[in-house]
């Protein structure tokens, strides 16, 4: 399956996905990035895949830097658009455009912690397991059903870096896997709060 990855930094998460795009069968048509320093632009390169900037900084809105990056998406008419460690939230059009194609991974268990700094509110909240979560995009910020989670200890001592370090180190398991139930055709997104897994919902 045809896919499109966007990130906006390091893409260690795109480098799973490079890792394992033939397991699960993803051809990964271009990187986009709307951060030009992003890390993951060279990991797209080094592995000969496709990849561009589309700076955020350069549109005077939200609607105009969305219009380009649909743009861009669909030179390539993907049937995936991935974000792995993307962070900008999409407008509503895109989200409309797009939807029940866009996955995203967030690093909680949601619906616990939207938003940032997931690791260090684990913390201050004194739980016992963190995680993180994949799933579909839709309007309501990191409010997508979730389709799968990958649970973490949190150990005494921990601080959010050393705990995003093995959150990190989960989610390189989690989102090829999700991934590939997606380009197996056995993920749906049925609406807004709802998607099914082989028929089942979630
Ligand atoms: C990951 O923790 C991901 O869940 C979050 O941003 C981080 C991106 O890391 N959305 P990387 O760029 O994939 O290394």
């Amino acid at each position: 399956m045809n896919g499109v990855v966007l990130i906006s930094g390091g893409g260690s998460n795109l480098q799973s996905i490079i890792d394992n795009a033939d397991e699960i069968d993803l051809s990964i048509q271009c990187v986009i990035s709307n951060k030009p320093s992003a890390y993951g632009l060279k990991r797209a390169a080094q592995a000969n895949i496709q990849n561009c900037i589309i700076d955020h900084q350069l549109f005077d809105s939200r609607q105009d830097f969305d219009v380009a990056l649909m743009s861009a998406i669909d030179e390539y008419q993907p049937e995936i658009v991935i974000l792995a460690g993307f962070m900008r939230i999409l407008s509503d059009k895109f989200i409309n455009k797009y939807q029940g194609k866009v996955l995203n991974i967030h690093p909680s268990l949601l619906p616990k912690y939207p938003g940032l700094n997931t690791h260090q509110k684990a913390i201050d909240a004194n739980d016992s397991v963190h995680g993180a979560s994949v799933h579909f995009v839709t309007k309501m910020l990191d409010g997508g059903p979730v389709i799968a989670q990958k649970q973490v200890e949190i150990n005494t001592g921990d601080s959010a870096k050393t705990l995003a370090e093995r959150v990190l180190r989960q989610e390189h398991v989690l989102f090829p896997k999700v991934i590939h139930w997606y380009t197996r055709g056995r993920l749906k997104l049925l609406n807004d709060t709802t998607a099914t897994l082989d028929g089942q919902v979630i």
